[in-house]
């Protein structure tokens, strides 16, 4: 078997990565990836010499590229993690988003309708179906939910996701979905809340909570994401959504103050700035399909994830450090200097 994996420098993707090396230690893995800003060679760094994990680096909107990969590979699988995948970002310059998310979901639906494949699998996420009130807790998002979107990431992942089942349809191919909640764990490029709060935190920098810090995301540890995807390649229904998500809704910050209690910090660090625009008040996932379904639920309880993750960063001061000291200190100033 092999599966082609896009986006598998970046944080989840290579997680994935790792999981399928374990899982199926017999399947041929080939990553495709840009190496953008969030995209980094040194992630892969345990697999890269393994004779059946081959790195690719190419721009998954490039049709030409796409296809010559195709032709020398034949995959069997396809995996599409690749994405311009940050809020804020998209709030900035929308146009990568749609080049990379919409037209480069399109190549790769193109590419596999011409060459043929067993399994096209939509890494999606639940900002597609907006957001929900903070006083309904008892609202969900289910995969009946219609899609809503805020921000303009959250309007091309939608995108993608409607042009997924306009082919699943119109060519009956082989298409599954998932749609998953905020993932944290190891590798998570540091402009994501997480680990850009545990870098700064452990900088003595102030940590820039938006607005009122009220707002809720359901998190799940990002190797429970990576088991979902495995289960739905390999038992999932043609055609069908999966909601992905463990029922692990928090504040944003009550996160800040669990990571500054892990850290040993002063919650006086703790600085309120300027709301996102379009703000997204709360995500919360219905996973019970995916259970009934597949079985799957979530094995990392979010006390035992966030310590793990925490101490991940801690002991792996190099990776953020290369990030942190580049280009990022542009995007930093230019995102926070006047918030
Ligand atoms: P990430 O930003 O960490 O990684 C994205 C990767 O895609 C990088 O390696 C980057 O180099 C690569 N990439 C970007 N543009 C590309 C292009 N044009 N061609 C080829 N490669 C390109 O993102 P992530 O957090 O790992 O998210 C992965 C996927 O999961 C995305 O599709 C995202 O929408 C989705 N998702 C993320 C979360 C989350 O909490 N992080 C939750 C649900 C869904
Ligand atoms: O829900 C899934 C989505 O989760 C994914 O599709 C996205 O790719 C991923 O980036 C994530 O989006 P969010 O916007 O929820 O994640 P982010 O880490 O950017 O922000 C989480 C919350 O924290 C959000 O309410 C904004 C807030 N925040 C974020 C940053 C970076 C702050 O208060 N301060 C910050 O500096």
């Amino acid at each position: 078997m092999k599966v082609l994996i896009t986006g598998g420098a970046g944080f989840i993707g290579s997680n994935f990565i790792f999981h399928m090396r374990e899982s199926h230690p017999d399947y041929d893995l080939i990553c495709v990836d840009k190496l953008t800003y969030a995209g980094n060679l040194e992630t892969l760094a345990s697999v890269i010499n393994d004779p059946k994990f081959t790195f690719i680096k190419a721009d998954i909107a490039d049709r030409k590229g796409i296809y010559e990969i195709f032709e020398a590979h034949h995959p069997d699988v396809v995996v599409n993690f690749a994405a311009e995948s940050h809020v804020d970002r998209s709030i900035e310059n929308p146009s990568v988003f749609l080049e990379t998310n919409v037209m480069g979901t399109q190549v790769l639906l193109d590419a596999c309708r011409t060459y043929g494949i067993q399994r096209y699998h939509q890494v999606s996420t639940d900002e597609v179906y907006g957001d929900l009130p903070l006083d309904r807790p008892d609202l969900f998002f289910t995969e009946q939910t219609p899609l809503h979107t805020s921000s303009p990431y959250s309007a091309s992942k939608a995108s993608a996701d409607l042009l997924c089942n306009a082919y699943q349809r119109t060519y009956g191919m082989p298409i599954t979905i998932s749609r998953c909640s905020n993932n944290y764990g190891p590798y998570q490029f540091p402009e994501k809340l997480i680990p850009l709060m545990i870098a700064n935190a452990l900088a003595d920098k102030p940590l820039p909570v938006y607005g009122e810090g009220i707002n809720v995301r359901d998190w799940l540890y990002v190797e429970d994401h990576c088991r979902a995807i495995d289960l739905i390649l390999e038992h999932g229904k043609v055609g069908q959504v999966y909601n992905i998500g463990g029922h692990n809704e928090m504040r944003n910050i009550d996160i800040v103050k669990k990571i500054l209690a892990i850290l040993g910090k002063t919650e006086s660090l703790i600085t309120y700035v300027t709301d996102r625009k379009g703000h997204d008040m709360r995500y919360a996932i219905d996973p019970t399909f995916i259970h009934q379904e597949l079985g799957w639920l979530p094995e990392t309880k979010f006390a035992d994830g966030i310590e793990k993750t925490v101490h991940w960063y801690l002991e792996n001061h190099g990776w953020w450090k290369n990030i942190i000291n580049g280009e990022y200190q542009n995007y930093y100033e230019r995102m926070y200097r006047n918030r």
